[in-house]
């Protein structure tokens, strides 16, 4: 009887460790509501209507290297992009596949054998459309293209408009931020990732203006991600090394379209050389909440890009402004 008892209390902390996670765990498995793996990469936040959706890349199946590559281009087919839900931002229930890849026709951008990565959605209160940016490429990634879907819905499904070279630049690793005066930008890593460009969107977001600036000149930095605090604009990226993590450092700007002034490494304590073994790829200020910032990363596994995980830490920001990550084995958003 005891042993009966003992092995129910064992389940029912497993259950609730397996379906309910009741506290972020950077680098842990995490599943959705019905008890999958989570399949978000390279992704971002968007709240909208009290509720927060995650788009990221589908990394399924097989990893392998691309042959002839003289660097570490291990890829999977494309999956397209997931979305997921969630209230709390602990509880995701997905939401299926926004942005389908596509099967049969081997030039369209969205085939499986190319690049779709790193995508972002914002809602744009003008014409009531979510519009997704994401990074184009083919397979050696020479084509450094920008995608733009569309939808009426959060969760999709997206209709693909096509890929652009913003204002001719190259475009790979890429962010989207939407400020509070609604205006949205499009950080890119350009010139073959030597450096930075923020362009600022057309009304519509769905392409790019000629207010198209360089910043982190031939710094070759990427996966930004963008936030505001303070009347000030911080830019996080990491080096460019594929999918070996490095350093990150961030940048602050008193406007966008202003000087970005450099700084080091935001993350401390062990493991912040290889910003806790991960790669930035977003950073959410939670609703709400005054300095509540979410530092979202990727824990890439280049040998099986589908196990890859997610490192999410909390960003506080210093009496002077200065952003600090320390590592967290677990951690609550209320803390
Ligand atoms: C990284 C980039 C990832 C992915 C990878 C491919 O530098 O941040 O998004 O493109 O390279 O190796």
């Amino acid at each position: 009887m005891q042993r009966i008892f003992s092995m129910l209390w064992l389940l029912i902390i497993y259950m609730n460790g397996y379906a309910q996670q009741a506290q972020i765990v950077p680098g842990a498995v995490w599943h959705d509501t019905a008890g999958n793996g989570l399949n978000a990469h390279g992704g971002g936040i968007l709240y909208y209507n009290n509720t927060y959706y995650w788009y990221g890349e589908i990394k399924q199946g097989v990893t392998w290297r691309v042959p002839g590559s003289t660097w570490e281009n291990y890829r999977v087919n494309a999956g397209g992009v997931s979305c997921y839900s969630s209230k709390d931002l602990l509880h995701w229930t997905y939401n299926g596949v926004a942005l389908p890849a596509e099967k049969t026709d081997s030039t369209a951008d969205l085939h499986i054998s190319k690049v779709i990565e790193r995508p972002k959605v914002i809602y744009n209160k003008k014409t009531g459309k979510f519009v997704m940016w994401m990074h184009i490429d083919s397979p050696d990634y020479r084509y450094a293209r920008s995608g733009v879907a569309v939808s009426d819905r959060p969760e999709g499904p997206f209709r693909y408009i096509g890929s652009v070279r913003p204002n001719g630049n190259m475009a790979r690793d890429m962010t989207i931020f939407q400020d509070d005066d609604g205006r949205a930008y499009h950080f890119y890593s350009s010139e073959e990732n030597e450096t930075m460009h923020v362009c600022e969107l057309t009304d519509d977001y769905l392409s790019h203006t000629r207010n198209d600036h360089r910043i982190l000149i031939k710094r070759s930095r990427e996966a930004p991600a963008v936030c505001r605090y303070n009347n000030r604009l911080y830019l996080f990226t990491s080096g460019c090394s594929g999918w070996t993590p490095n350093a990150a450092a961030y940048a602050v700007a008193d406007s966008i379209m202003g000087q970005w002034t450099e700084h080091g490494n935001p993350c401390k304590g062990a493991d912040a050389d290889s910003t806790y073994h991960a790669q930035t790829t977003y950073v959410l200020a939670v609703p709400g909440r005054k300095n509540c910032y979410i530092f979202m990363a990727d824990r890439w596994n280049k040998n099986n890009l589908e196990d890859s995980r997610y490192v999410w830490l909390p960003l506080i920001f210093n009496t002077a402004g200065i952003p600090g990550i320390t590592w967290k084995d677990q951690w609550k958003i209320t803390e």
